[in-house]
């Protein structure tokens, strides 16, 4: 969509949500900002109203479904919402440790029942309008499970499906879905990462081609172009081929003991 006027963006206190609303904030919209850590979002917030935004930010959690569905329709219901950006999410691995079934759950309930939370208050209200955009933040891992990083890479599969799916549903609602698969962008997530990360880009780079996807709609949003075609390799490869491949990768360290 272009110049979308009402914006609401989670996970916006660091990396790629912050980006994507200093970036939007130059437009002059609305916006309204969640991440769990008020002092990081606030600032955030105040760097966007310098840029000539309104800004209504919220402590939250996008796990708690019940402050979800009360903040985002409340935002609809006094700034009809033109653009959804559901960013937030959460990584960790199997590096040192493994990983146990409570960061499993952990990272589900953040990147995809968050996302599920985010995204369905507001699609009725959109469909009832015949307008409206909804933005997926996935990951370039979701095209193959990475043995580093199995529940991330799962959740991020479980969102990107359920993305592009929702986007031929809507459509004849008037309604435009895309889905969003970075590769390495410098971020709080990717700052400890103790292995190399090809192509890594910054955060402002990043929410530039988001933005530019999202104006054409673009069905998927996939950046950068080296690491696009490293996973289109990796998806026709032989799975045996490629496991042996995959088996070498770093693996992401994890945070539950
Ligand atoms: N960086 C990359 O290389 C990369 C690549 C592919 C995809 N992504 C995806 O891009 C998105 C943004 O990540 P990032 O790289 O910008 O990392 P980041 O700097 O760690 O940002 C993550 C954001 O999500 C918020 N968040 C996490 N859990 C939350 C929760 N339960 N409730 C509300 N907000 C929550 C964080 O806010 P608080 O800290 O305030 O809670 C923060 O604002 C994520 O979905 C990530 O999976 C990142």
């Amino acid at each position: 969509m272009k110049n979308p006027c009402n914006i609401l963006i989670t996970g916006a206190s660091s990396g790629i949500g912050e980006a994507l609303a200093l970036n939007y904030g130059g437009t002059g919209a609305s916006l309204f900002l969640c991440g769990r850590h008020e002092e990081r979002l606030d600032a955030v917030a105040e760097a966007c109203r310098h840029r000539g935004a309104t800004v209504f930010s919220r402590a939250l959690d996008v796990t708690d479904l019940r402050a979800c569905e009360e903040w985002i329709t409340g935002a609809d219901h006094e700034h009809p919402l033109d653009l959804v950006i559901a960013n937030a999410g959460v990584s960790a691995g199997t590096g040192g440790k493994g990983e146990n079934a409570e960061q499993v759950r952990y990272i589900f309930a953040v990147n995809v029942e968050g996302v599920i939370n985010t995204v369905s208050p507001v699609l009725h209200l959109m469909r009832a309008r015949h307008r409206g955009q909804i933005a997926i933040v996935s990951s370039i891992t979701s095209f193959r499970g990475i043995p580093g990083a199995p529940a991330y890479s799962a959740s991020k599969a479980a969102i990107r499906v359920w993305g592009a799916a929702l986007r031929g549903h809507l459509f004849p609602d008037g309604m435009e879905v895309s889905v969003i698969c970075p590769g390495f962008v410098r971020s709080k997530m990717t700052m400890d990462n103790p292995y190399p990360m090809p192509f890594l880009m910054d955060s402002t780079k990043a929410a530039q081609i988001i933005r530019k996807g999202l104006e054409r709609n673009k069905p998927r949003i996939i950046f950068p172009w080296p690491m696009a075609m490293a996973v289109w390799m990796a998806t026709i490869l032989p799975l045996s081929l490629t496991d042996i491949l995959m088996r070498r990768l770093p693996k992401k360290p994890n945070f539950y003991p």
